[in-house]
């Protein structure tokens, strides 16, 4: 199966995209991770992206169709693929839609997370990451079950993003309510969206995606 989820900055993408993976065998491709994998690399594209990431905005198109055109030719995608924060405008939509058409593969469902802006705002100022394996925690809603330690790996460095203040979090809403936002009407009028309540807890939510996808 080949889904997107779609929601604003903190509505539990990542999260969620890492669980379906476990579940179902379905690849994440979070254009974030990959670009932020860029950046800590040093390579060129990641040298261009640091600053507009940092900033909130929209690293250009052709990069990010770049980057999901060669992930989309590997052969780990073949049970499936979760888009995590891409498309993220018309644009980026039209491009996927061409090159799944050229590929023969189709999309099975978009699910829009939704969550309310103050508590995105409250989800990724709170949030952290294990240094090691890159399993997220939060500072109230997700913590490792020994304090400092990663459940997943043993872990004990954790790392903050640098566009988790709230200065930057305000920017990134705006930026999806103006250009991502859109994107709920392009979709809506497939008949593959799906519209899921991205308030529950995270258990919550992971019982909704579980329902939409027994449902394709
Ligand atoms: P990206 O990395 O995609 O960031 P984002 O869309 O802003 O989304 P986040 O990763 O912040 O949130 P999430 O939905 O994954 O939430 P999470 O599961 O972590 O993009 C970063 C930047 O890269 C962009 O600003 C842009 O510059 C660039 N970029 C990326 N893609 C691009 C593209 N296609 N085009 C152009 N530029 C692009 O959850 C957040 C926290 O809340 C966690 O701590 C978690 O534990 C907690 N949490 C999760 N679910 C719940 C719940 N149900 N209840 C309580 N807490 C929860
Ligand atoms: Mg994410
Ligand atoms: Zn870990």
């Amino acid at each position: 199966m080949n889904i997107i989820l779609l929601g604003p900055p903190g509505a539990g993408k990542g999260t969620q995209a890492k669980l379906i993976e476990d579940r179902h065998g379905m690849k994440q491709l979070s254009t974030g991770e990959m670009l932020r994998a860029a950046v800590a690399a040093g390579t060129e594209t990641g040298r261009k992206a640091k600053a507009i990431m940092d900033r909130g905005e929209l690293v250009p198109d052709e990069v990010v169709v770049g980057i999901i055109a060669d992930r989309l030719g590997q052969p780990d995608v073949s049970k499936g693929f979760i888009l995590d924060g891409f498309p993220r405008n018309t644009a980026q939509a039209e491009a996927l839609d061409r090159m799944l058409g050229s590929k023969g593969l189709r999309l099975h469902a978009v699910i829009e997370m939704k969550v309310d802006d103050e508590a995105l705002v409250e989800r990724i100022t709170g949030r952290y990451t294990c240094g090691s394996c890159g399993k997220g925690y939060h500072d109230r809603f997700e913590k490792p079950k020994v304090a400092g330690v990663c459940d997943a790996c043993g872990g004990t460095s954790f790392t903050r993003r640098a566009d988790d203040n709230e200065k930057t979090v305000r920017d990134r809403l705006s930026v999806y309510n103006t250009q991502t936002a859109p994107l709920v009407k392009y979709y809506g009028g497939r008949g593959t969206l799906k519209t899921i309540d991205g308030m529950a807890d995270i258990a919550q939510v992971t019982r909704q995606i579980e329902g939409v996808l027994k449902g394709l």
